[in-house]
């Protein structure tokens, strides 16, 4: 253990998108702190990373408040302080937003609700150090663009807050040197999806302009500049094939052959 070195929390590390965060983390030095509510999995994820004196588990549903206070006190008792934090745990369903029931919706405020307070711990810490510091939230593009076919409205309200509190975050929170950015992210195959068959796969790479699906590493490569990006704060970046831009009309559900042009 080096407490010389910067200390990333990533949550939800056990799998998808946080595995591949804490590995271009302990890639670049940092110590990383991985976090799930399975034991097993995040076990085998460290193992698969390696570098066993830059990481540490810490086990918790982050739903749960009482996880975040045990965070951010086993990481300032492991690694010394807590520079970065990647609040990437989360979860997805698709269905009618008529057909929502008031108890699925409060699992999905749950995760924005750890989210505020897992923040809120760790800000606290930063503020206490007094080194500033850098928080990167896991965000997604349909929280600012519908999409025909993806009925993902508890979810989505959820996500949505978090992409709020980021940019409302950053201007409170800037006289600290706490920079808070998210990431909004397109369709990243991972276990949030099931067993895609090969028909699939391909239907999603046609989705998008840059004529491929996301790969877990594509999300972390843009999360690792955010945490090194020291001039940045308050952006809510697309990681999304192009999606964002104007995107492919298969996307929306807009058919090209079907526009009438006359
Ligand atoms: N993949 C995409 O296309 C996509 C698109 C937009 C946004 N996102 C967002 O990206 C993030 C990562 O998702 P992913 O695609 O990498 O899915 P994933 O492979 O299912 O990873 C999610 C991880 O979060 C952990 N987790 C779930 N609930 C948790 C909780 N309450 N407390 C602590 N850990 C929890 C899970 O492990 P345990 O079950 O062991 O806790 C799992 O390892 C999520 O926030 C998701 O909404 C993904």
């Amino acid at each position: 253990m080096n407490t010389n070195q910067k200390t990333a929390v990533v949550t939800g590390s056990g799998s998808g998108i946080g595995l591949a965060v804490a590995e271009a983390f302990v890639r670049d030095g940092f110590n990383v702190v991985l976090n799930g509510r399975n034991r097993d999995k995040l076990d085998n994820a460290a193992a698969l990373i390696g570098k066993p004196d830059q990481l540490s588990i810490i086990t918790g549903d982050i739903t749960n408040p009482e996880v975040a206070n045990q965070i951010v006190n086993k990481t300032v008792e492991h690694f010394g302080q807590i520079d970065t934090l990647v609040n990437n745990a989360g979860t997805f369903s698709m269905k009618p937003f008529t057909e929502y029931t008031i108890e699925e919706l409060d699992v999905f405020l749950g995760y924005l609700r750890g989210t505020f307070v897992l923040t809120q711990s760790v800000v606290r810490q930063m503020q206490k150090k007094g080194n500033g510091g850098s928080i990167i939230n896991i965000g997604t593009i349909l929280a600012t663009n519908g999409v025909h076919g993806l009925p993902s409205s508890a979810p989505i309200a959820s996500k949505g807050g978090v992409m709020a509190l980021t940019k409302n975050l950053s201007v409170e929170l800037a006289s600290d040197n706490i920079r808070i950015n998210a990431v909004a992210l397109g369709v990243v195959p991972t276990s949030l999806y099931g067993e895609l068959s090969d028909e699939q796969l391909n239907a999603l790479n046609d989705m998008q302009p840059l004529g491929r699906y996301g790969k877990a590493k594509d999300i972390a490569d843009a999360v690792l500049y955010l945490a090194n990006a020291t001039w940045m704060t308050g952006v809510i970046l697309p990681v999304d094939g192009g999606v964002d831009a104007g995107g492919d009309g298969a996307y929306h559900g807009a058919k090209k052959e079907s526009i009438d042009t006359n």
